[in-house]
């Protein structure tokens, strides 16, 4: 994976048809996607269940550019290896997720993969201050974790102009999850946010049989910004 600040976006599964992922993300990565997004959730960090690391392991065959792993889980350690070995290009942990966020991301970068850390709404861009020369991406949650399609909260915009300063010239993705649409992404981009991704904005009204919209929808987000 090699570092750069263009635009990137991630399309969430989340928002794919759960009995055809492999097709859902060939359709959308033709369409244009630059990342896959997948959001594991355990039913304990966060109110909702997905998939874990077997899912992912069945899926990264279909995926050709980068498999984004999103973990909404706690704890984290104990399963690091397995997303590795699913074949994560990023693993991504939260700040929030327990008390040694600090040795989960030296535990992930150990495995090959990317290290990100994920700051939910109600925690502030200086949690991450410690850990900057610890990460690869820094993943502002513009939700609350668990759920697709909620609404975009304008107040962590702010966040993300810290963050930006903080990094400097570090080679750190900022990424934005939630609520990203084509009225919300400019915002952060402006901000400085160089990984956008969006559930529900990018699947609405396609399928794998009719995935022309999944298209129209990544070329406006594109275009918006
Ligand atoms: C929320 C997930 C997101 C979600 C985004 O907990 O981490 O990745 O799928 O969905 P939208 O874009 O619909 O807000
Ligand atoms: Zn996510």
């Amino acid at each position: 994976m090699k570092f750069d600040r263009s635009v990137k976006i991630a399309p969430s599964i989340l928002s794919a048809d759960f009995a055809n992922f492999g097709a859902e993300i060939e359709a959308v990565e033709a369409q244009g996607a630059d990342w896959i997004h997948v959001d594991v959730m355990d039913g304990h960090f966060v109110p909702n269940i997905t998939f874990g690391p077997a899912t992912c392991a069945a899926i990264r065959p279909h995926i050709k550019t980068v498999m984004d792993v999103h973990l909404m889980i706690a704890p984290v350690d104990p399963y690091i290896q397995a997303f590795a070995d699913a074949g994560a290009d990023v693993i991504t942990a939260h700040v929030e997720a327990g008390p040694h966020i600090h040795r989960t991301l030296q535990a992930i970068r150990a495995t090959g993969a990317k290290a990100g850390l994920a700051l939910n709404p109600g925690t502030p861009a200086e949690a991450a201050a410690p850990l900057l020369d610890l990460v690869d991406l820094i993943c502002v949650m513009t939700v609350n974790p668990g759920f697709g399609g909620q609404k975009f909260i304008h107040s962590c915009v702010q966040k993300v102009t810290e963050l930006r300063e903080m990094i400097g010239d570090r080679e750190v993705h900022i990424e934005i999850d939630g609520g990203v649409d084509p009225s919300t992404a400019p915002l952060v981009v402006a901000a400085g946010a160089d990984v956008l991704v969006a559930g529900s904005a990018v699947f609405k009204g396609g399928s794998v049989q009719n995935p022309a919209p999944y298209g129209e929808n990544i070329r406006a987000i594109r275009k918006s910004i």
